[in-house]
């Protein structure tokens, strides 16, 4: 049973979280345990080393999808673009309600995870390893090939709200 303190320190921290901006993704997976995919905005860059880049993705554990990428093996992510808000409720929402990918253009990765043709950027990723950190399953991934169409900016999630980049205007 949390104490007090530790519930107000909890609540206090994801109110100061709920300002951090972060890019909006949409991670992918197939394979021998199925098709998923699903709305992430834990999603960082952590090193290059000489076999290439390694990213990594947090997945909570309530989703079966972190159990099921290490079980394929590989996973996408999809940044999305300022246009594709909508991408990201759905890839929210429920699934017995809807097919996430209905009506969806993907792209097959030499790592057998698809990929969305109108990302912002993906990523084609193996996973490299895994470990599980209180309610979340955090996974690196190799990332295999990278693909960028940036023609406009991308999709930002801040104060519980989608936003798009407005450069600040040094004062001259
Ligand atoms: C903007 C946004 C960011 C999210 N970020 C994450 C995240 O980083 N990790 C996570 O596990 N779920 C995240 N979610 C919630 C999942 O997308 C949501 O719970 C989804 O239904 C999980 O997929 P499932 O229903 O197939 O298990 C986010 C949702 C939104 C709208």
């Amino acid at each position: 049973m949390p104490t007090e303190a530790m519930r107000a320190l909890c609540d206090d921290y994801l109110s100061a979280m709920a300002g951090l901006a972060t890019g909006v993704s949409v991670v992918t997976t197939d394979g021998p345990a199925g098709r998923r995919g699903l709305t992430v905005s834990a999603v960082t860059s952590v090193s290059i080393d000489d076999a290439g880049p390694i990213l990594l993705v947090c997945v909570n554990d309530r989703s079966g999808a972190g159990r099921d990428i290490v079980a394929n093996g590989c996973f996408g992510v999809n940044m999305l673009g300022q246009d594709q808000a909508s991408l990201a409720e759905r890839f929210a929402s429920r699934t017995d309600a809807i097919d996430r990918f209905a009506g969806l253009s993907l792209v097959q990765g030499a790592s057998g995870a698809p990929r969305l043709a109108k990302a912002f950027a993906s990523f084609d990723c193996q996973v490299l390893a895994e470990a599980t950190m209180g309610t979340h399953r955090v996974l690196y991934g190799r990332v295999l090939s990278v693909s960028t169409g940036a023609d406009r900016g991308p999709l930002i999630y801040s104060g519980r709200r989608f936003c798009s980049v407005a450069p600040i205007t040094a004062a001259a």
